[in-house]
């Protein structure tokens, strides 16, 4: 089995700054990234911006900018947000870097060898927001507006000179490699609606433009920029340090184990990516994620909208792991979902104040109080106490498939049912009047720490800063934490020190 694991997210515009549509791309890919490392996995996460083309070149004019300048001011602020948001990626690309250039002209230069690319005239619609072409029934007319059916993005007549990629060849190879690849693209609803696109017919793609400068040049032709999805998708391997494919990165990671992007941009990363890779002979990604959008009231929150919510501002209201919380469990992961403060002050009371913090908090308190916050040293574990315990290694095999194919969702009932149990086992197995029995009494508290462990290891990649808090507590660092250990009932050393905890999540009141 591979060990190694190569997860991206999208590479963003940087036409306006951050929202949290983008926030949650990054969270759930750290998400992912966290995990398989504590499942012991050598793991490459990237991110980074997407920096050329009108859309960016247009954004920089109204500014009064070189798009240069204009992409270093902006893109800075997605490279904080992602610190703030605390992502473990391992590299930030942006498309202007030098070793990027190299890697999207050596695969043009690729498949103008093969003959997959020649030069012919583009005629048709363009959407520079979506930086996309579309055929004449993908348009609507609204009172003489013609926008794209499936964004609402305004389109432009484009008629010029331009290279093209024989797509059109490559329709039924894809079609083969999705049926052989079951699982290329996820969840099943995206599958279906990429195959049905696919089997409609592919025309050959326009890839290069020549009415503005604003690119990486066509090696053979710099008349022409290099269209800036052919550009942009290449991050993906130029961060690997292609076209050196004997590098160490490039070997380990490649190809891709998913590529995390919304359901917006599927057809760029589902059919135009693997036909390009197919083209020039360079292995698959292995799988491509659509996941659902981030709402606001029902609509798409982005910045064309203008309708976005600043993750800075919630986190600095709300503190940065509520915040992931809430886009990991709350927005049910492949749909599209909600985000509004009252939802995530309801939940951060309900799920991390009252759940998890109030049993945190609970077990340390009456340790400290009993036990002077040692592990206690003389335990027996009755049936119902490994029942509980056992629950982690029953499920463990079904946790590791839940990770494997997306499915976050049951992975965080899963948290969700323990967390149940745990609170009920310390309330019904009443600690404070056994305080004669002291083998009873150690044992409850024991139980209880083990069933916060395993309960927080299952937290760190949802919560990794509140759960390095507990973990801390019992002398496990991040560099220690793995993912194996919650199948262990007798991993807390006994009559060892607990350090004490301060409360995780605060309640917050109707008044704050
Ligand atoms: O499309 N809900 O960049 P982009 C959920 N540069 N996710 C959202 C979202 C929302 N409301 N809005 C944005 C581009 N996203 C290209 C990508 S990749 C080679 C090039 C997330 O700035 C989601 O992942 O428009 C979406 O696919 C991506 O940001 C689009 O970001
Ligand atoms: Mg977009």
């Amino acid at each position: 089995m591979n060990k190694n694991f190569y997860i991206t997210t999208p590479i963003y515009y940087p036409s306006a700054k951050p929202h949290m549509g983008h926030a949650y791309s990054s969270i759930i890919a750290d998400f992912f990234a966290r995990i398989k490392k504590i499942q012991g996995s050598k793991v490459f996460f990237l991110t980074g911006t997407d920096e050329h083309g009108l859309k960016i070149q247009r954004a920089a004019e109204k500014k009064n900018m070189k798009p240069k300048d204009f992409c270093d001011e902006i893109s800075i602020t997605f490279r904080d947000l992602s610190k703030t948001l605390n992502l473990s990626n391992n590299d930030f690309i942006r498309t202007t870097e030098k070793r990027h250039f190299v890697s999207v002209q050596n695969l043009w230069n690729i498949l103008e060898n093969k003959k997959e690319i020649y030069l012919s005239k583009y005629s048709g619609w363009y959407s520079v927001s979506d930086e996309a072409f579309y055929s004449d029934d993908e348009i609507i007319d609204e009172d003489g507006i013609k926008k794209s059916k499936s964004s609402g993005s305004l389109v432009e007549w484009v008629e010029e000179e331009s290279y093209f990629f024989k797509l059109s060849n490559w329709e039924k190879p894809l079609l083969k490699y999705y049926e052989e690849n079951p699982n290329f693209i996820m969840p099943e609803s995206r599958k279906n609606e990429v195959v049905s696109f696919v089997k409609s017919g592919l025309k050959d793609l326009s890839v290069s433009r020549k009415s503005f400068s604003w690119g990486i040049k066509v090696p053979s032709n710099p008349n022409h920029v290099i269209y800036v999805w052919l550009d942009a998708l290449t991050n993906y391997l130029s961060a690997l340090n292609y076209p050196d494919t004997n590098d160490k990165l490039f070997k380990d990671f490649w190809p891709a184990s998913v590529h995390l992007i919304g359901k917006d941009i599927l057809r760029f990363h589902a059919v135009y990516w693997p036909a390009f890779l197919l083209a020039a002979n360079i292995p698959l990604p292995k799988r491509v994620y659509g996941h659902g959008w981030i709402l606001s009231g029902d609509e798409k929150m982005s910045k064309s909208k203008g309708n976005i919510l600043d993750p800075i501002e919630i986190i600095k209201k709300y503190g940065l792991d509520p915040l992931r919380y809430y886009l990991i469990k709350e927005v049910s992961f492949g749909n599209d979902g909600n985000i509004s403060k009252e939802k995530l002050e309801s939940c951060i009371n309900s799920d991390l104040a009252n759940n998890y913090g109030n049993l945190c908090q609970r077990v340390f308190a009456f340790n400290e109080k009993n036990l002077k916050l040692e592990i206690p040293s003389k335990i027996k574990f009755n049936d119902s106490d490994l029942v509980i315990l056992n629950n982690f290694d029953k499920n463990y095999d079904n946790l590791i498939s839940f990770i494997d194919n997306q499915d976050i969702n049951s992975y965080i009932n899963f948290i969700v049912q323990q967390l149940f149990t745990a609170n009920k086992y310390f309330n019904d197995e009443e600690p404070w009047k056994k305080k004669g029995d002291e083998e009873r009494l150690g044992t409850i508290i024991y139980v209880s720490l083990e069933l916060i462990r395993k309960i927080t290891i299952l937290l760190y990649p949802i919560i990794p800063t509140s759960a390095l808090k507990i973990l801390n507590a019992f002398e496990i660092n991040e560099n220690e934490i793995d993912f194996k250990s919650i199948k262990s009932n007798n991993f807390l050393n006994l009559g060892q020190k607990i350090k004490k905890i301060n409360i995780l999540f605060k309640k917050i009141e109707k008044n704050d």
